[in-house]
């Protein structure tokens, strides 16, 4: 199919490498606020519906992320518990956790504020998927924040999940927890003309001398996907395929509806 379409590689897949992203509005955006939280040792929000394009922002700020000021840690459990948290962050930045809870939690923050303190880095922690997350891993979000009193934080924390974490947190025995939020930013959709230009960028990474897509089938293939990049990869990806079947150079719009169809 490569070579039918004389494409350098395969378009549409998730393993793009972060210097070949798209940069919609969307997408700049969040990948400038999570830098700036990040700076700044903030605790950050980042919401957005399934395949938006909210880990791949993440993605794109750890490559970002200077080595030398930062020590960075990804973790990505939908069932997270606070016990396994710190376990999870004492493993990753080198130390032996205790077996005690309340011990390990004593550890965690003297880890936090050395790395802070002595070795003059930021922490930068990423909890991705916590819209799954318990009643109780959502309350202790406010003790992983809390130093010398509640006077101050020695690490970022970014908590990524579906906007229904959004509403999760605006219960009232969470307030606090909504409230310490410093910042928060919500992942949307591609507009049409973003999708469209996409879709181009997409097949410029892969250096196919043809345009492929239809206008009409991009029309199609937005107006299904929404403008969710993981929908139009999948769209795209399929469709190509169908198309290359039936030895047409031209995705057109009768290969998105049979697609669609199939989905
Ligand atoms: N700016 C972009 N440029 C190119 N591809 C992108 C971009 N944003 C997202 N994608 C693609 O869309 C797919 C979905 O993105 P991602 O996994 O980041 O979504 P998500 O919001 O984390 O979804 P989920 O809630 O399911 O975890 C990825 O495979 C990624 O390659
Ligand atoms: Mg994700």
């Amino acid at each position: 199919m490569l070579d039918f379409f004389e494409m350098k590689g395969v378009p549409f897949t998730r393993e793009i490498l972060i210097e070949q992203l798209y940069s919609s509005s969307s997408y700049n955006e969040a990948t400038a606020r999570l830098e700036y939280a990040a700076e700044n040792r903030q605790f950050c929000l980042l919401t957005g519906e399934a395949g938006m394009g909210k880990s791949t922002a993440v993605r794109s700020l750890v490559q970002k992320l200077d080595r030398t000021k930062y020590r960075y840690l990804y973790l990505c459990d939908s069932e997270l518990t606070p016990k396994l948290f710190y376990r999870e962050v004492l493993q990753n930045f080198g130390i032996h956790p205790a077996f005690r809870s309340t011990e390990a939690k004593r550890q965690y923050q003297s880890l936090m504020l050395d790395i802070y303190e002595n070795e003059r880095k930021t922490p930068v922690i990423v909890i991705d998927e916590a819209h799954h997350f318990s009643e109780p891993m959502l309350q202790e979000l406010r003790f992983i924040l809390n130093f010398k009193e509640d006077s101050m934080s020695p690490l970022t924390l970014i908590v990524v999940g579906q906007p229904s974490l959004r509403n999760q947190l605006k219960v009232k025995h969470l307030e606090a927890i909504d409230q310490r939020i410093q910042m928060r930013y919500q992942v949307t959709g591609l507009t049409e003309q973003e999708t469209k230009a996409y879709i181009k960028h997409q097949l410029i990474v892969v250096e196919t001398p043809y345009e492929i897509f239809s206008e009409e089938a991009i029309q199609a293939i937005h107006n299904f996907s929404q403008g969710i990049p993981r929908k139009i990869n999948t769209l795209c990806s399929q469709s190509l395929l169908d198309a290359f079947l039936q030895g047409n150079k031209v995705v057109g719009e009768s290969h998105i509806h049979r697609v669609i169809n199939e989905l």
